[in-house]
Formats: structure tokens, C-alpha cells, sequence
């Protein structure tokens, strides 16, 4: 190992990535794949972390769960790494888990999920279900009726958040009429059917947690068969810019999503990393609030390092919890107690641009809950508003 004349290393950092390329949700991790890269030349471009590059390891999981969990030790055991930044679907994340508790590793997940989780080797970065669940039953309860009919991906994500789902319609008197669940690979096909069904229940709403290439076959279908978004539409905290890009917004447009960030977000923070991304990456490549979460968690974990001098996971799980960076979405806080991140809740809904017009924005940065001991409903949700301008939010 390389060491200066004060006898600390100069050898690169390295950190692993779990992001894939090909597979059902590649759309939305090569973005936060790319965040993570982004966020790492321009900490080597600042210096490195106290002098030392960050290197990334990137191994591609291609969706599979079991490969996640053979890559996470491969990047423990071979190439030497305590740090790794992955996973999307929450099935990936825990097959990761047992891997960075056997060896006591460090996994940073920046990705929205079901909550009802705790491990002191995660730190989740993306929303739990307080901060998109929690206010997107509210708004849409109110704003549209109370009858839902969810449709979800085939895995613990989708069945978690509709549990939580369901008990917040069912306590506030609302009705589930429907609960669909088509497995990753579900053809267009499948969607069609759901959709005729749905159609003939006549819900008020559809909550959705469907995910990956199933996301556009879902919005595809709901057009066939003649459902009108401003009249009936999705409401998802899965589906972002990134599925759009995919699907077009045409498709879209009118839906509604609940996330702690969009690209369309007019802060300094987001109008120069939005920038950034796309001079490095192309003008056509969309953010989301995974792309986000990615980003900011570099930036956060760098810092961690710098502060103790160390990759050591327990050093760092020491000045981790408490710190805070100034995010495109505003500034971010890892929660002391609970491995979770304070994060800025918003609702939107797709315009014609396939951008998220912001309807409804908490005005503060809200705790994470990750088992959603409070059911109410968050007060800024009395003032968001179906359309964009009639809500007394700033835009
Ligand atoms: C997810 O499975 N957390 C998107």
C-alpha cells in the first residue's frame, strides 16, 4: 500500500456499485448508476477525499436477486471493498443485507421503499413510506375520491405499500376494490386485461406499484382502454422521469406521483446538478428522484470519510447519523436514530413536457417514520391542489 512521509495512505478509496444495466428496472439505475459516478468526479475533482481518488467498482446485478448478493460478497472478498452504493428493487436490497452484516459492510440504498426495516449496515437515503405513502393517501383521498384499485409488481415492495396503503384508505373509510399483482416479465397483454377490469370497477383512483419495464405497459394500457387521467388517474411513488422517458409523455400525462424530488425542482442546487448531469451524460437524459438520492449519498458518504480519515464502516457509522448536505431538493439529514434520511415530500403530476408539475410540496424537511407509527395525514397536504397554480404552494 502506498503511503506518503506522514505515513497515511494515498491509495484510492474504493466503493462498490449495485446498479444494473440490463434487466427490468435497468432504466432507473444506469441513472443512478451515473449519479454516483457524476457525484465521484466531482468529489476527485475537489481533491478526493483528504487527498485520497474514490474508485469505483462497478459490478452490473442484472436484476437478479441472488445476483446482488453474490456481486456484494465478490466486491467484499475480491476486491477489498467496505463501502457499497446499490440495489433498487427491494427484493435486491435484502439479499444484500445478510451480506454486509456477516462482514460488516456499509450498504447506502437510494431508492423509495416499503419501510418496516432496520439494519445498522444500511443507510437508506430514499423515501420511506411516511414521506410519499403517508401524503399521497391523503391527497388523493381527498382530491378524488375514496374507492382505489391498486395494481403492483410480484414482489415485497408492492405488497408492503399496499398494506400500508390499505390501511390508511380503509381508516379514513375509503374502499379497496381491487388488488392486482403481475409478475416482472408480465406481458402488455396482462396489463390489458388489469386495465379492462379496473376500468369495468370504476375506481376513483389507481394506486400503483408496479415497476421497471411493467410501468410503461401499465400507463400503455390504461390509454387503450380509455381511461381518463384527469378524471381517474395513477397515483404511484415508483414511477418517475426515468419510466417517462421510456414510455413518452403523452402516455403520462395527468398521472400523479409522490417523491422527495423532481428534475423540474427550481432550487440552485438541483438547476446545477440537472446541468452537470446532462453536459456529462447528454442533454436527453432524464433525473428522478433515485438519480437524487444516488447523488446526494456520494456526497454525504464522502464527507463521512473525510471526517474520520477511513473507509472503516464503524468509524464512519459513528458521524454518519446527523449529517447533512445540501441536496437538489434542499438540505438532507441522516436521521440520528434510525439509519433514514430527513427528506422534502412533494406531489406532482405530469404535464404534457413529461416533467412533474409540483402540486403540493411539504414546507419542511420531514423525519423519516420508517414504520409509520402516525397515520395522519401531513397539514401541507390541505394546501395541495390537482392543478398547478390553484395550490398554495411557491412555484
Ligand atoms: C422498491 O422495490 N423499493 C422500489
Amino acid at each position: 500500500m502506498a503511503r506518503n512521509d506522514s505515513g497515511s495512505t494515498s491509495e484510492p478509496i474504493r466503493i462498490g456499485t449495485l446498479y444494473s444495466r440490463s434487466g427490468v428496472t435497468s432504466a432507473v439505475e444506469v441513472t443512478q448508476l451515473q449519479a454516483t459516478m457524476l457525484a465521484v468526479e466531482e468529489i476527485n475533482r475537489a481533491g478526493g477525499v483528504s487527498g485520497r481518488e474514490v474508485e469505483l467498482v462497478c459490478l452490473d446485478p442484472q436484476c437478479q436477486p441472488r445476483r446482488y448478493a453474490d456481486l456484494a460478497e465478490q466486491l467484499i472478498l475480491e476486491h477489498r471493498v467496505r463501502l457499497i452504493v446499490g440495489c433498487y428493487m427491494s427484493s435486491t436490497r435484502k439479499a444484500v443485507i445478510p451480506i454486509v452484516e456477516r462482514y460488516n459492510a456499509l450498504l447506502f440504498y437510494a431508492t423509495p421503499y416499503e419501510g418496516f426495516e432496520y439494519s445498522r449496515n444500511v443507510i437508506y437515503t430514499g423515501a420511506a413510506p411516511n414521506q410519499n405513502t403517508l401524503p399521497l393517501a391523503g391527497f388523493m383521498l381527498t382530491q378524488f375520491g375514496s374507492r382505489v384499485s391498486m395494481i403492483g409488481s410480484d414482489y415485497v415492495c408492492p405488497y408492503e405499500s399496499n398494506r400500508v396503503m390499505s390501511d390508511l384508505i380503509l381508516e379514513r373509510g375509503g374502499e379497496k376494490v381491487d388488488e392486482t399483482y403481475l409478475s416482472l416479465d408480465a406481458p402488455w397483454e396482462s396489463y390489458l386485461e388489469a386495465a379492462k377490469r379496473i376500468r369495468q370497477l370504476a375506481p376513483d383512483f389507481i394506486f400503483s406499484t408496479v415497476v421497471g419495464e411493467g410501468i410503461p405497459h401499465l400507463y400503455r394500457a390504461f390509454a387503450y382502454v380509455g381511461l381518463d387521467p384527469y378524471r381517474v388517474p395513477i397515483a404511484s411513488h415508483m414511477t418517475s422521469e426515468a419510466e417517462i422517458a421510456v414510455m413518452g409523455s403523452d402516455l403520462a400525462e395527468g398521472h400523479i406521483t409522490s417523491a422527495a424530488y423532481f428534475q423540474s425542482l427550481d432550487t440552485r442546487e438541483n438547476l446545477g446538478a440537472v446541468a452537470r448531469y446532462q453536459a456529462r451524460f447528454g442533454d436527453d437524459q432524464p433525473t428522478n428522484m433515485c438519480w437524487e438520492a444516488a447523488y446526494f449519498q456520494m456526497h454525504l458518504l464522502a464527507d463521512a470519510i473525510r471526517r474520520v480519515g477511513s473507509d472503516d464502516p464503524t468509524l464512519l457509522l459513528r458521524v454518519l447519523p446527523g449529517l447533512e448536505f445540501d441536496a437538489p431538493q434542499g438540505r438532507v439529514r441522516i436521521d440520528e436514530h434510525n439509519n433514514h434520511t430527513y427528506l422534502r415530500p412533494l406531489i406532482g403530476r405530469v404535464n404534457a413536457h413529461g416533467r412533474f408539475d409540483i402540486i403540493g410540496r411539504s414546507p419542511e424537511r420531514v423525519k423519516a417514520d420508517p414504520y409509520v407509527v402516525s397515520h395522519i395525514t401531513p397539514e401541507w397536504i390541505a394546501n395541495a391542489h390537482p392543478e398547478p397554480g390553484r395550490a398554495g404552494v411557491d412555484r
